[in-house]
């Protein structure tokens, strides 16, 4: 019998992203934000749930204090393709006003929900707001925005793992692959 893995491997065409490439890189990031950060009262937002793997990473490659906070937003349904419909299914605990925020999503496509997000959030008047996506789909964007802090630019093709996910599946991966076409055609 195939393990957890090795089952969920069988629908992979190629790993985009293997797992040390993905924890130096993470690293690198950590190391990046706490010399930028450096003194300050920082939030990491996690946006749930494509975030959950990296923003677990993430924070603990950050050597300064940070609070960490929780929000869902989505655009997209069970689909590989963004609907444009941006929802907020469960908002933050704690106020930013005043707070140096620091958003960690999980990939950037169209740009539709971070900028959507970054509207909202500005509203409240944070210190500063930043983003830092594990992924960037520069191809792919249909509004203007960059993310600050990238871990790596993909080209335009839809991948699973490390948080990421196919009809809620793959999340798990510790690897991000791209998915055989056959597996959501
Ligand atoms: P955007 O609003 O089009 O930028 O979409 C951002 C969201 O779409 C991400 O937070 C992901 O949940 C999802 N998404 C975009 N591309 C992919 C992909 O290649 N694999 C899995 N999810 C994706
Ligand atoms: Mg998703």
């Amino acid at each position: 019998m195939l393990s957890g893995k090795e089952f969920m491997a069988q629908d992979i065409d190629h790993v985009l992203l293997d797992e040390e490439t993905i924890q130096n890189r993470v690293r690198e990031l950590g190391e990046k934000l706490s010399k930028d950060y450096e003194g300050k009262e920082v939030i990491l937002l996690c946006i749930l749930k494509g975030a959950v793997i990296f923003f677990a990473d993430l924070a603990r490659a950050m050597k300064i204090h940070v609070k960490m906070d929780f929000m869902a937003i989505s655009s997209y349904g069970d689909a590989v393709k963004t609907s444009g419909i941006v929802k907020i299914a469960k908002d933050m605990d704690s106020s930013i006003t005043g707070k140096h925020v620091i958003i960690a999503e999980d990939i950037m496509d169209s740009g539709l929900t971070l900028s959507h997000l970054c509207r909202v959030l500005n509203e409240r008047q944070p210190a500063s707001l930043k983003v830092c996506c594990l992924l960037d789909k520069p191809d792919r964007r249909e509004c203007e925005i960059t993310p600050d802090y990238c871990g790596f630019k993909i080209p335009n093709e839809f991948v699973v793992g490390y948080g990421l996910d196919y009809q809620q599946k793959y999340r798990n991966l510790p690897y991000i692959g791209v998915l055989k076409p056959e597996t959501y055609k």
